[in-house]
């Protein structure tokens, strides 16, 4: 979604500096770009629609900035133009702004300035902004900055310069991360950690209703409870120079895809122990009487994290024999939640940035109610705000389509469902024998990494449908959801997830010869009946994509091509077959010449409603 990134040095420059820092946040996806600078106490703008490399040539040719605030749009009101690219401006252009988030009372807002002479230009809620804290302006720019903002009612991470105060970029946050980072050049604020890579030593996330003012070293950050931010508040920035790198494959997806074993290790090593057939999750901060007294687990997420949450759903229920059902976050938080002190809710999110999550996370806390997080992105807000939960230690994933975070958010669901399951009926030479299950698995994905070639020829065949159903019951029900979704996203194609039982109460009507069948059958406790629902799409001449372990026998004559997984616990089945859906989609999209890393109209981390 939209990213930020501003910069204040000790000295000048080469604008470059910002552009790397720009260019890094285009993983999250985006339709314009921007940049402000200060020369002899005015403004200068350049912003265009389209990739952050137009905006680069757009700029002057070696130009050298002591100070600058720049942006990716991902639009919400107005189209993606040149125009309506951050950042924004007052009228006489004393003030810029860039902004993630969104302005709710934008239109009061414009109306009152209106009248009070102000005039528009574009059709942003942003312009909103720089207009009203313009009309504050009476004394530095935070103060202007902090009575404009008890105006405001929306969300927002924002950064600011003003032409009187060359140098001083300020920046506030209310539901949009922000993180000021220090380091030898200046200092800087963005809105991801990645886009200060290499030249922030130390960061700090802001909280909601902190400002923090920015000049060459200097920094200052007034907290939102009181006081000014101390040396405690501030950390390493732990992500590797090498994050952005390709590491020699075409895109950042296929090298995540490629990345799951190891970093499917990085998640259960270390937790596991053998000996007692169970698992340790310190980060939950939960004495073994807490674990005693759930009696329901729910599960709130988005995207593939709701996609892991219902496979993880299915197998707490199993090990553990506690209710557990996965919701979509946004869902849940608008339904009047039922919350229970004997309840446990799990907020799950690759970025823990996610809106519609904190959003629903935030709405069970007012209600009392106790919530952990599943995230991948450490000291995310997710995880600051539930204090406790289960890191899922995927690495840094940079791929708009998640894929290594799905399997290692599975696992961190896995491992809390052993460790209560443990505690409860599951047996200790059943946990044993699901613990060398599980430290097989990284093998076993990479036999299905190694059958590359097989899957690039499958998506050959199937290269020209236009409509897919995934289908899939007990555990494989969520993995072809999520092989839907990936197909989707980045191959745009009508795919569907579905039960295979449920296509017979009728989305089978659809089928016929030009209509294909991706079907997640692994050989499990309910192969036989998946087997009757694929002779019926056969019946109807659908062509089929038969994604299996074990014999095919059965499954020859009534699938066009077949992919062969090893075999596992059927519990453990969708670490294995999500790898599959994943590896099809991909060779799908790449016949297809689709731009995977940035699929268009999407972001890799949703930070609006
Ligand atoms: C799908 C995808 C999205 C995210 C969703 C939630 O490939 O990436 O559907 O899964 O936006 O994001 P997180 O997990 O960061 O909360």
């Amino acid at each position: 979604m939209c990213g930020i990134i501003g910069f204040s040095g000790v000295r000048k420059v080469p604008a470059s500096l910002i552009m790397e820092g720009l260019k890094r946040l285009e993983y999250r996806g985006y339709d314009s770009a921007g940049i402000a600078w200060q020369v002899h106490s005015k403004i200068r703008i350049r912003k265009c629609a389209g990739k952050v490399d137009k905006l680069w040539e757009a700029l002057p040719a070696n130009l050298e900035l002591r100070s600058g605030i720049a942006h990716t749009r991902w639009a919400t009101h107005g189209a993606p133009t040149d125009t309506n690219a951050h950042p924004h401006t007052d009228s006489p252009q004393r003030i810029a702004v860039v902004h993630n988030g969104v302005i709710d009372n934008y239109r009061a807002l414009k109306r009152m300035l209106e009248s009070n002479g102000h005039r528009f230009t574009t059709e942003t809620d942003t312009e909103v902004l720089a207009h009203l804290i313009a009309e504050q302006l009476n004394g530095s720019i935070e103060e202007a900055i902090c009575r404009a903002l008890r105006e405001v009612e929306g969300t927002y991470g924002i950064a600011v310069i003003h032409a009187g105060e060359p140098d001083k970029i300020v920046a506030a946050r209310r539901g949009s991360p922000l993180i000021v980072g220090i380091g030898e050049e200046g200092s800087f604020i963005a809105s991801d950690a990645v886009a200060m890579v290499g030249r922030a030593e130390r960061i700090v996330h802001l909280e909601d209703g902190d400002i923090a003012v920015i000049s060459g070293k200097d920094h200052e950050i007034r907290r939102a409870s009181g006081g000014i931010a101390t040396i405690s508040d501030w950390s390493r920035l732990d992500i590797p120079p090498t994050v952005a790198d390709k590491a020699g494959y075409p895109h950042y997806m296929l090298k995540e895809i490629m990345e799951q074993p190891e970093a499917l290790e990085d998640c259960f090593r270390g937790r596991v122990q053998r000996e007692f057939g169970t698992a340790r999750l310190g980060g939950l901060n939960m004495m073994p009487r807490d674990f005693l007294e759930i009696d329901r687990v729910r599960l709130l997420g988005c995207g593939t994290s709701y996609m892991a949450s219902c496979v993880g759903a299915r197998m707490i229920s199993d090990l553990a024999r506690i209710e557990t059902t996965a919701e979509y976050a946004p869902e849940h938080r608008h339904s009047n939640p039922i919350v229970r002190k004997s309840a446990l809710f799990f907020a799950v999110s690759q970025s823990g940035e996610t809106t519609d999550t904190i959003m629903a996370l935030r709405e069970v806390m007012r209600k009392g109610g106790k919530v952990l997080g599943i995230v991948n992105r450490v000291a995310s807000t997710i995880a600051r705000e539930t204090g406790a939960g289960i890191y899922v230690h995927a690495g840094f994933e940079y791929a708009v389509a998640s894929t290594k975070t799905m399997l290692n958010t599975m696992m961190g669901l896995f491992l809390f469902g052993l460790l209560v399951g443990r505690m409860r009926d599951l047996s200790l030479a059943r946990g044993r024998e699901l613990i060398d299950a599980v430290s097989e698995l990284p093998d076993k994905i990479r036999q299905i990494l190694a059958m590359r070639d097989e899957f690039r020829s499958v998506a050959e065949h199937f290269s020209g449908s236009e409509n897919f159903y995934f289908l899939g019951r007990g555990y494989s029900y969520p993995v072809a959801m999520e092989g839907a979704l990936k197909l989707k996203e980045i191959a745009y194609v009508h795919a569907e997830g579905y039960s295979a039982a449920e296509m017979k109460h009728g989305p089978i009507a659809l089928i016929d010869e030009t209509f294909a069948s991706v079907f997640v059958i692994p050989r499990d406790s309910v192969y036989e009946r998946t087997l009757t629902n694929l002779q019926e799409i056969r019946a109807r001449k659908g062509p089929v994509l038969t994604i299996t372990t074990g014999e095919t026998d059965d499954l020859e004559s009534l699938s066009d091509r077949i992919l062969v997984l090893p075999q596992t616990d059927e519990i453990l089945l969708p670490f294995l077959t999500t790898v599959a859906v994943q590896l099809f989609a991909y060779e799908f999209a790449a016949q297809r010449g689709c731009p995977i890393d940035q699929p268009k109209n999407l972001a890799k981390s949703v930070t609006v409603e």
